[in-house]
């Protein structure tokens, strides 16, 4: 059975009540909940934006049917704080593994989510206490980039290490014109004498755009290498600040995903959760 946030009313009909009180408390009802008794149910409710809210709006609902025994999936497209899974400085807190716990502890018997910035591959994981389905758009981005470039071979690469199972698996599997070898991808910030842009198309492709600083600093430099065309592509598209508006002054296209919705947003989650439908 299925019960749908309204912060997934673009993709499918809310059939849960949330509403925020004048002073910001969070209200959560679950219409005709004795039909859910005992039941395997997936529960489509975002994450982000307004993270802590939508994390505490998540607790009432788990709480609420876990009261009557059912089993929960939670699909949240983009799962907050999971930038955050390293300690650099004495005191700092292990957020992504805190708000793994906090999910699985509050009632996720199973998270849905895509690229997620800690895993860095696709498939089943345990993180902490949490059961994690991490979905890859990395191909499904490099599809649609093909589209874009039309009949201009291109490369795919990745700002950064995190990124790099994006940009290396869309090139393993496939067998387009724009496929070059293994050696078709390269963090950017390695980019060197012995990966040559000069004259060539190029897709950067990353987990996420945020304030934009790390694509900013990536077209740059491939541009400065010479590159031809470029264009980006990442899963979840924040675009704080006028990112959006300066990556598109910057190169040929951007997309995402619609896990957080944007004006670029071209990719449909729902095509990759067939089995959770
Ligand atoms: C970093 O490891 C991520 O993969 C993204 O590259 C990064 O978080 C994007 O953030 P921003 O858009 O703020 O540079």
């Amino acid at each position: 059975m299925r019960l749908i946030s309204p912060n997934f009313a673009d993709l499918e009909k809310p059939n849960l009540e949330i509403k925020t009180f004048p002073d910001g408390d969070s209200y959560v009802r679950v219409p005709g909940i004795e039909k859910f008794s005992g039941q395997e149910v997936t529960l489509f409710h975002r994450l982000y934006p307004n993270q802590n809210s939508s994390l505490i709006e998540a607790l009432f609902i788990l709480k609420t049917l876990k009261k009557i025994k059912c089993t929960v999936t939670l699909v949240a497209p983009y799962l907050p704080y999971s930038r955050q899974d390293k300690i650099f400085l004495e005191g700092e807190t292990e957020s992504a593994k805190i708000v793994c716990n906090f999910l699985a502890e509050s009632g996720v018997d199973e998270l849905v989510t895509f690229d997620c910035h800690f895993l860095k591959k696709e498939g089943a994981k345990k993180y902490g206490r949490l059961k994690i389905t991490n979905i890859s758009l990395a191909n499904t981005l490099v599809e649609k980039a093909k589209e874009k470039f039309g009949s201009s071979e291109f490369l795919t690469i990745s700002p950064d290490q995190g990124a790099a199972y994006m940009a290396s698996n869309s090139m393993k599997k496939k067998r387009g014109n724009y496929e070059t070898g293994v050696n078709a991808y390269r963090e950017v910030k390695e980019l060197n004498f012995d990966f040559d842009v000069s004259g060539k198309s190029i897709l950067i492709i990353d987990d996420m755009v945020s304030t934009g600083g790390t694509m900013i600093k990536a077209i740059e430099n491939v541009k400065k290498n010479g590159a031809k065309k470029v264009g980006c592509a990442a899963t979840h598209g924040f675009f704080l600040n006028d990112s959006l508006q300066k990556l598109r002054s910057m190169c040929e296209f951007v997309f995402v995903s619609n896990s957080i919705q944007s004006p670029v947003s071209q990719v449909n989650i729902m095509d990759h959760l067939g089995g959770y439908l």
